[in-house]
């Protein structure tokens, strides 16, 4: 029996394929081949465990700058994987949906993303949302670009942006943070994925590759995440899952205004 509580929200950083390929000693699109495989299994693990939502790195901003052969395989196998991944879709009633900026991607495989949302739209066991083309700076960038444009018109005054109407302006808005961050192979770090979004999420690292990643990994993660007490900033307190729970009691805007003009300090982390 796996431990509870099963996190609403997970969210993937999936790394070491080129790794897997070269102990191998196979190409590199061997291993996105074999990630997209685990990608595969994952997602039907998740629905299995109850997890609500998943959020996979499927393609980051900066890995446009990876060499156009590598580029053009993980095109080509996104489109490939959503086609194929539509019956089970279906089958397990998993909504897809993306974030990232995609009016970068070529024509062909913004079409298929397109298509394969709106065929699965009307599913709510669970939302599996891929995030390509996604650089968690340039969300932000993209999403203050939306609020001084506001302001600019008039609509919006500066005081009134606050952390909710910000969390709106993001691609992300529908659905909650991620409670679990798990990344493979290893690596600590988040290299710019969900950055506002995780403030208070539990990170797991484990070394396993990801083309090896299987549903034992992802169930020691979650037992993991189970056993941790999350404070959100607070000395004590129990599990608190509802992000509305931890927010803190804040000076109004005008008094945080005064505070911050005084010494730039008074800020709850
Ligand atoms: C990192 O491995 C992974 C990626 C660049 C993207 C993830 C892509 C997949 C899992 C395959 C396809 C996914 C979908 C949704 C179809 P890496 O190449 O950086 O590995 P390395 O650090 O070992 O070189």
């Amino acid at each position: 029996m796996i431990a509870t509580p099963i996190p609403t929200h997970i969210a993937i950083i999936m790394d070491g394929n080129g790794r897997w390929a070269k102990a191998r000693g196979l190409p590199r699109y061997a291993g996105h081949h074999a990630g997209a495989e685990a990608v595969s299994r994952t997602v039907e693990a998740c629905c299995e465990l109850g997890v609500r939502v998943l959020t996979l790195y499927a393609f980051s901003w900066e890995n446009w700058n990876r060499s156009p052969e590598e580029v053009g395989d993980l095109m080509g196998l996104l489109d490939v994987f959503l086609r194929r991944e539509l019956p089970k879709l279906r089958r397990h009633q998993v909504r897809l949906q993306a974030i990232g900026r995609l009016k970068e991607l070529p024509a062909a495989q913004r079409a298929t993303l397109q298509e394969i949302i709106a065929q699965t739209a009307s599913f709510d066991r669970m939302t599996l949302i891929l995030a390509i083309s996604y650089g968690g700076r340039q969300e932000i960038i993209d999403a203050v670009r939306r609020l001084a444009q506001r302001v600019q018109a008039g609509s919006l005054q500066p005081q009134e942006i606050d952390e909710e109407r910000f969390s709106q302006q993001l691609d992300t808005a529908p659905w909650p943070d991620p409670d679990l961050l798990i990344r493979t192979s290893g690596e600590q770090r988040l290299s710019n994925f969900l950055l506002w979004q995780s403030s208070y999420t539990e990170l797991y690292v484990t070394a396993t590759l990801w083309p090896d990643f299987s549903k034992q990994d992802l169930v020691a993660a979650i037992t993991d995440y189970a056993r941790r007490e999350r404070r959100f900033g607070r000395t004590q307190g129990g599990f608190c899952e509802v992000p509305s729970a931890h927010t803190p009691v804040l000076p109004s805007s005008d008094e945080a205004e005064a505070d911050s003009s005084q010494d730039g300090v008074g800020t709850i982390r």
